[in-house]
């Protein structure tokens, strides 16, 4: 249950402020022109490969503390005082990142931890791991977990059995929201505009990297909450093009992006992985690897409202939306 977790930023943390510590540990983060100048866990490292820390008992014991708090910690000398703060959270859902370049495999002295060449996801082997921990402590999204019960770690999966038969893992599948989506991204250089998934990362841009400033090249995005008052906080978070990604979403709401909001219609409207997607004045369609039509949804939902009055029945109904 831990290897997917969901935060309520900015106070929750799952272990106790972990991102806290590492942002700490890599000291000034610089970025020009949108590109990161300063030093990633690796540079920043002077006489080992990265940095990094193992959380302690406590720091996996508490789950729930910061949970739905807004930004401002309470007054604990007078808890009665109303301190005036601007008020918001997000939530934050957590897995596995599937780096391309994975912290948790560099530091494995066991050569346990390996990524798939042929979709990306970074897997422990569970015959080879014999509980180090150095995959725990290099990790700065801590990640990779020590069962103790099995004294062995183990981390995301990815679902991998579901992604090759072309499904999305479970998380994705049941998630109630409909927030998550999946599917194969290409490095920027190469990006295709039909992929839905380069179409929103690198070409609209409206999807980020969680702290794209440790230097693993995370491959889960986030778009990030547009409703935040504390830019900086978001910018540290998902980088320098926060801004870009929030207007970006905000002209979704307001139909100005057909083909965004195409993309991200047909990625909650299916658990099949989409390869290509196209949208028309009224439709998008989302088409498999081998040009197959796997999914087509209206861009307008019609609305349908019902007669007050059902004759049939002689009873009156309220239309409740
Ligand atoms: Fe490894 Fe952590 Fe990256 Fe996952 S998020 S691949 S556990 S470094
Ligand atoms: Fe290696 Fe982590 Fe196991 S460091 S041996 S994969 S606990």
């Amino acid at each position: 249950m831990w290897w997917n977790n969901v935060e309520t930023k900015p106070w929750g943390y799952y272990p106790l402020a972990w991102d806290i510590n590492i942002l700490s540990k890599l000291g000034p983060q610089v970025w020009e022109n949108g590109v990161y100048k300063g030093k990633t866990i690796f540079e920043v490292a002077l006489s080992e490969r990265y940095i990094g820390y193992l959380p302690s008992e406590q720091d996996w014991a508490s789950p729930n503390i910061g949970e739905d708090e807004t930004s401002s910690f309470l007054d604990e000398q007078n808890f009665f005082q109303i301190i005036p703060h601007h008020v918001w959270n997000f939530y934050l859902a957590r897995i596995c990142n599937h780096c391309t370049y994975p912290a948790c495999l560099a530091a494995c002295p066991r050569l346990s931890i390996y990524k798939r060449p042929e979709d990306g996801i970074v897997l422990i082997d569970q015959q080879r791991c014999r509980g180090y921990r150095e995959c725990v402590r290099a990790c700065p999204y801590k990640k990779a977990m020590y069962n103790n019960v099995t004294r062995i770690s183990e981390k995301c999966i990815f679902c991998y059995p579901a992604i090759e038969r072309g499904e999305w893992p479970r998380c994705m599948r049941n998630c109630i929201g409909k927030i998550r989506m999946v599917g194969f991204v290409n490095i920027p250089e190469k990006a295709d505009s039909e992929n839905p998934i380069d179409f929103l990362v690198h070409i609209k841009k409206v999807a980020l990297p969680l702290y794209p400033q440790f230097g693993l090249e995370p491959n889960v995005y986030y778009i990030p909450p547009i409703h935040v008052s504390n830019i900086r906080y978001l910018q540290q978070m998902f980088g320098p093009n926060v801004q870009n990604a929030i207007e970006v979403y905000k002209k979704v709401r307001l139909g100005e992006e057909p083909e965004v909001k195409g993309a991200l219609l047909l990625n909650v409207s299916t658990d099949r992985l989409i390869t290509k997607f196209k949208v028309t004045d009224k439709d998008a369609i989302g088409f498999d690897e081998k040009g197959h039509e796997v999914v087509r949804v209206a861009l307008k939902e019609p609305t349908i409202v019902r007669p007050e009055f059902d004759p049939a029945l002689g009873v009156y109904r309220h239309n409740v939306t």
